[in-house]
C-alpha cells in the first residue's frame, strides 16, 4: 500500500563533476524496480544539473534545505520556488544537523514545510531524537513533539504529499545504526501521533523512513519492519555501488 522510498542525501560532499559522476552511475538504478520511489538530494551547486541528468530516470532530485519565504532580502537562503526552478521535486526538512548544527527550531522546520508544500515541493519531515534523550527514556516524547510542530497547520489533503524520516541522532554518520525493533517501535509511534492528529488512512498512507547508518548490510532487515517505508541514506549514498545496493533491498530475507 505505502510505495517504499530509498532517499540518497549527499550533505555537503561532491564537486560538480564528482556529483555528476553520481547521478550517472545511478541513472539506471531504478528503471528495473518499478515498485519503488527513489530519490537524490545533491548540494544546491549541483542540484540543476543533477535533476536535468536524471530527468528520465525515474529518479526524483530534492533540495537538502529551503528557506520559507518566497522572496526577499535573505541573503544565503534559497526559497522553495528557487529549488523547483532548480529541478528539485522534494526537499529534506528538520534535517538533525539542520535542528542541531544550525539551531533551527520545531516551529521554523514547521513553517518550512508549509512553504514547501505551498510550492508543490514533496517534504522529508526529519524528526529524532539525541542519546541522552533516549538514554533519559524520552524518545518518543521527543520525536512526537517534532512531528507535531512540523505539521502544525498541515491539512489532511497536503498531508498526502508528506514524507517523515525517522532519523535517531545517536545513529547520523556514526556507523550505529537502530536495530530493526528499535526502529520499527518509533515508527509505529510515529503512526499512531498521525493517526490522533490526522485519520486512521491518513496515518496508514504516509511514508516514514528510517535514516541513520543504514548500508549495504542492515537495509535488508531495515525495512523488513511492517512500519518502516524507505531509507534516508546519508555516508552510503555517495557509492553508487552502496546505494543501487540500498535501492535493490529485499524485504524478509532468508
Ligand atoms: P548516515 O546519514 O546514513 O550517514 O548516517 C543519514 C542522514 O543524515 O540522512
Amino acid at each position: 500500500m505505502r510505495r517504499p522510498l530509498i532517499a540518497g542525501n549527499w550533505k555537503m560532499n561532491l564537486g560538480h563533476a564528482d556529483a555528476l559522476r553520481l547521478s550517472a552511475a545511478l541513472r539506471s538504478v531504478a528503471a528495473p524496480l518499478p515498485d519503488r520511489d527513489v530519490a537524490v538530494f545533491p548540494p544546491f551547486t549541483s542540484l540543476a544539473a543533477v535533476a536535468a541528468d536524471l530527468r528520465d530516470a525515474r529518479m526524483s532530485v530534492g533540495a537538502q534545505n529551503i528557506w520559507h519565504e518566497d522572496d526577499g532580502a535573505f541573503t544565503g537562503e534559497i526559497s522553495a520556488n528557487l529549488a523547483r526552478a532548480a529541478g528539485a521535486t522534494m526537499v529534506i526538512l528538520g534535517h538533525s544537523e539542520r535542528r542541531h548544527i544550525l539551531g533551527e527550531s520545531d516551529a521554523l522546520v514547521g513553517q518550512k514545510v508549509r512553504a514547501a508544500l505551498k510550492h508543490r515541493l514533496v517534504p522529508v519531515l526529519c524528526v529524532g531524537e539525541l542519546l541522552a534523550e533516549r538514554d533519559g527514556n524520552r524518545t518518543l516524547e521527543v520525536v512526537e513533539r517534532q512531528l507535531r510542530e512540523g505539521l502544525r497547520g498541515v491539512s489532511r489533503e497536503d498531508m498526502q504529499r508528506v514524507v517523515v524520516a525517522y532519523e535517531p541522532v545517536w545513529a547520523i554518520g556514526t556507523g550505529r545504526t537502530a536495530t530493526p525493533a528499535q526502529a520499527q517501535e518509533v515508527h509505529a509511534a510515529l503512526r499512531a501521533c498521525l493517526k490522533s492528529i490526522y485519520d486512521a488512512s491518513t496515518a496508514a498512507g504516509t511514508r516514514i523512513l528510517y535514516g541513520g547508518s543504514v548500508k549495504p548490510s542492515n537495509v535488508d532487515q531495515l525495512l523488513s519492519e511492517p512500519d518502516v517505508d524507505g531509507a534516508l541514506v546519508g555516508g552510503a549514498s555517495l557509492d553508487a555501488a552502496d546505494f543501487a545496493r540500498i535501492v535493490n533491498f529485499k524485504r524478509n530475507p532468508a
